[in-house]
C-alpha cells in the first residue's frame, strides 16, 4: 500500500489548525486546477471563525509554518489557499517500491473482503445467434467480474441463458416437421434458426401450427419426456457453440442457471404476488398494475397460464438472494431493457424485499457495424465468433506486413486480434452507442489494444536489452529518483500512483472504460518518457532508476489489461 499523500497533507495541517478535525480537513482538501499550483490545496475560509483571522492571513501563516518537510518541501499560500507541492522524489520512491514489490497484485485491495457480488452477463438465447450485439454484455461483465475480484470481493459469475419460453414450443414443432439431426449437430444454431424462420413463414398460412407450438410448450412446462429431451438437446448443442466463443475470449462462468432453471420456482412468485394483492386479471392474463409508478403494467402470466421473462427474473432474484446471500447483484444488460428492469425492481420492492436496492442494472448502448445496424429479423446477423476469427486473420495480415517480432505468430495473432476487439469494446464508455470499425480496432497507433500491448512489449524489450542492470533495478529497494525529473517521468509517476484508485472507481461506476482509458494514458506517458529520455545510459544509478520506472509502467499496463480480460504478449 502506498502512502496516501492527500491524507498526509491533511495530517500535517491538523497539527496546526484549530476547530477542524483531520477528517474534516481531508474532506476539504482540493486538487488545484493546474499542476504548477501544487498537488493538493487547502482552502482556509472555514478556519476564519475558530482562528479569528482573515483566511488569507491564516493561509500565509500555515504555509510558513509547514514548509520544508521531507514529503512537502514546498508549501505556499495563494490567496486563501495553502498549496502543497509533493516531493517528486518521494512520489517516485513510493510508486516504484509499491509496483515492483507488489507485481501482479499491484492495485489489489481488501475493500471487498467478506462481501459477495454476483455478476450476471452474456446470457445469450439458445437456438439463436450469439451475435455481435452480445459482445458488450459479455466483455463488460467479464471485466467487472475481474475488477471486483481484484478488490477482494467474493464473486459469482452467472450466465442467465435465455433457454425458456413459448418460442421453444415453436422450435419443437418445427423440428418434428422438418428437422434433421445431422444438420443440427453440424451447425446447431444456424440450422435451428432456419427451422424457426420456416415456422413463422408456414404459420402465416397454417395458423394451427401456433396452437401446436403452444401445446408443445405446455407439455415442456409439465415435463413431458419427448419435449424435454428435444429441448435439452437444443440447449446442449447451442451451449457447445457458445462455449467456443467463451473459449476464444477466455471467459468462464460459475453457473449457467438460465431462465429454465426457475420454471419450478414460479408458483411461489405467483403466490407471493397474490398474497400481497398485487396480481390482477386482465383479459385472461395476470398483470401487476404499475400505473401509480408511471409505468405500463407488467405481464406476469399469459392467458394460457405460461409465465414470462419478468416472472422468471423475479424468481431468479429471490433464488439468488436466498441461495448466495449476495451483497450486490449486477445485471449487465443493454439499456433497451431499462423498462423491464425498472418494472422488475419495483415489483421486488412491492413484495417487501429490502435487498432489491442491492440489485443493479448496468446498462449499455448499442453497437452498430460500419455498414449499418445489425438485426436478426432482417437476416443480416453478424456472429460474434466470425468477428473474433476475422480479427485474428486481419491481425495476421498487419503483423506479416509490419514484420512484428514474435516466436509464435499464431499465438501473437490471437492475443493481439482478440485483445484488439476486447480493448475497443471496453474503451468506449458503456452507455454510449458506438460503431464497430475494423480500422479503429486494429490501428497500432491509435488508442487501441494493439497500441497498448505494443507499448508493453516495448518496455519489455528495453528491460531485456538492459541485461543485468534490469535485475538490479528490480531487486533494489531505493532508486536515485533525482534522475526521474523529466515531465514525462513525473507524469508517469502520478499515473502509476492513481492506478489503484482508478480500479476502485471503475468498480463503483461499473465502468471498465475508466480503467481502459487509464491504461492508454499510462502507455502514452511511457512512450513520451521513452522518446524524451535516454534509458540505457552509462551512469548506473541513473540507468537503474529509469529501468525501475520502465518496469513499473510495464507492470501496471499488464495488470490493467489483465483486468480487462486481455492477454498481454511479452514480445510483438
Ligand atoms: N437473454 C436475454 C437477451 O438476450 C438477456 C437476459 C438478461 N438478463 C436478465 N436477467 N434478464 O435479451
Amino acid at each position: 500500500m502506498m502512502t496516501d499523500f492527500r491524507q498526509a497533507a491533511a495530517a500535517l495541517l491538523a497539527e496546526h489548525v484549530e476547530g477542524l478535525s483531520e477528517a474534516e480537513i481531508l474532506a476539504l482538501m482540493e486538487t488545484p486546477p493546474e499542476r504548477n499550483m501544487g498537488d493538493y490545496a487547502f482552502p482556509c475560509f472555514r478556519l476564519a471563525k475558530s482562528m479569528r483571522k482573515a483566511p488569507n492571513l491564516i493561509a500565509a501563516e500555515l504555509a510558513e509554518k509547514l514548509s520544508g518537510g521531507a514529503l512537502f518541501p514546498r508549501i505556499e499560500a495563494k490567496a486563501a489557499y495553502v498549496n502543497f507541492f509533493l516531493s517528486q522524489e518521494c512520489l517516485m520512491q513510493e510508486v516504484l517500491a509499491a509496483v515492483l514489490r507488489e507485481g501482479e497484485a499491484f492495485g489489489r485491495s481488501e475493500l471487498g473482503k467478506g462481501k459477495k457480488v454476483i455478476v450476471e452477463y452474456s446470457s445469450p438465447n439458445i437456438a439463436k445467434p450469439f451475435h455481435i450485439g452480445h459482445i458488450r454484455t459479455t466483455l463488460i461483465g467479464n471485466a467487472l467480474y475481474k475488477i471486483y475480484d481484484h478488490l477482494g470481493y467474493e464473486t459469482i459469475r452467472i450466465n442467465h441463458l435465455g433457454d425458456y419460453g413459448t418460442q421453444f414450443g415453436k422450435m419443437i414443432v418445427a423440428y418434428r416437421l422438418w428437422g434433421c439431426e445431422e444438420d443440427v449437430k453440424r451447425e446447431p444454431i444456424k440450422t435451428l434458426l432456419g427451422y424457426y424462420t420456416k415456422f413463422h413463414e408456414e404459420a402465416e398460412e397454417h395458423p394451427e401450427l401456433e396452437d401446436q407450438a403452444r401445446a408443445a410448450f405446455t407439455a415442456l412446462e409439465h415435463g413431458a419426456e419427448e419435449e424435454t429431451a428435444l429441448w435439452n438437446w437444443f440447449r446442449e448443442e447451442s451451449l457447445k457453440e457458445f462455449r467456443r466463443v467463451y473459449d476464444i475470449l477466455r471467459i468462464d462462468f460459475d453457473s449457467y442457471a438460465g431462465e429454465s432453471f426457475y420454471s419450478d420456482k414460479m408458483q411461489r412468485v405467483l403466490d407471493e404476488l397474490s398474497a400481497k394483492g398485487l396480481l390482477e386479471e386482465s383479459q385472461g392474463a395476470q398483470i401487476v398494475d404499475l400505473s401509480e409508478y408511471k409505468m405500463p403494467p407488467a405481464l406476469i402470466t399469459k392467458s394460457d397460464g405460461s409465465t414470462l421473462y419478468i416472472t422468471r427474473d423475479i424468481a431468479a432474484a429471490i433464488y439468488r438472494k436466498e441461495h448466495y446471500d449476495f451483497d450486490k447483484c449486477i445485471y449487465v444488460v443493454g439499456t433497451q431493457q431499462n423498462l423491464h428492469f425498472q418494472q422488475w425492481i419495483k415489483i421486488l420492492e412491492l413484495l417487501g424485499y429490502g435487498w432489491a436496492q442491492d440489485c443493479v442494472h448496468v446498462g449499455f448502448g448499442m453497437v452498430a457495424l460500419e455498414e449499418g445496424t445489425m438485426s436478426t429479423r432482417h437476416g443480416r446477423v453478424v456472429f460474434l465468433e466470425d468477428v473474433l476469427n476475422r480479427a485474428v486473420e486481419k491481425t495476421r495480415e498487419v503483423i506479416l506486413e509490419k514484420g512484428v517480432n514474435t516466436d509464435n505468430v499464431d499465438v501473437t495473432c490471437r492475443q493481439v486480434g482478440i485483445g484488439a476487439v476486447i480493448f475497443n469494446e471496453l474503451s468506449n464508455s458503456r452507455l454510449k452507442d458506438y460503431v464497430f470499425s475494423w480500422d479503429k480496432v486494429l490501428n497500432f497507433d491509435g488508442e487501441t489494444g494493439p497500441y497498448v500491448q505494443y507499448t508493453h512489449a516495448r518496455a519489455g524489450s528495453v528491460l531485456r536489452n538492459a541485461g543485468d542492470a534490469a535485475g538490479r533495478a528490480l531487486a533494489a529497494e531505493r532508486w536515485d529518483c533525482s534522475y526521474l525529473r523529466d515531465d514525462s517521468a513525473v507524469e508517469l509517476g502520478w499515473l502509476l500512483y492513481r492506478f489503484p484508485a482508478v480500479i476502485v472507481e471503475a468498480a463503483e461506476k461499473y465502468e471498465p472504460s475508466l480503467l481502459a482509458r487509464h491504461v492508454v494514458d499510462l502507455a502514452q506517458s511511457f512512450n513520451r518518457f521513452y522518446h524524451n529520455e535516454h534509458i540505457l545510459v552509462e551512469n548506473e544509478a541513473e540507468k537503474e532508476a529509469k529501468l525501475a520506472l520502465t518496469a513499473a509502467a510495464k507492470q501496471a499496463i499488464r495488470n490493467g489489461l489483465t483486468l480487462l480480460g486481455m492477454e498481454v504478449p511479452e514480445r510483438m
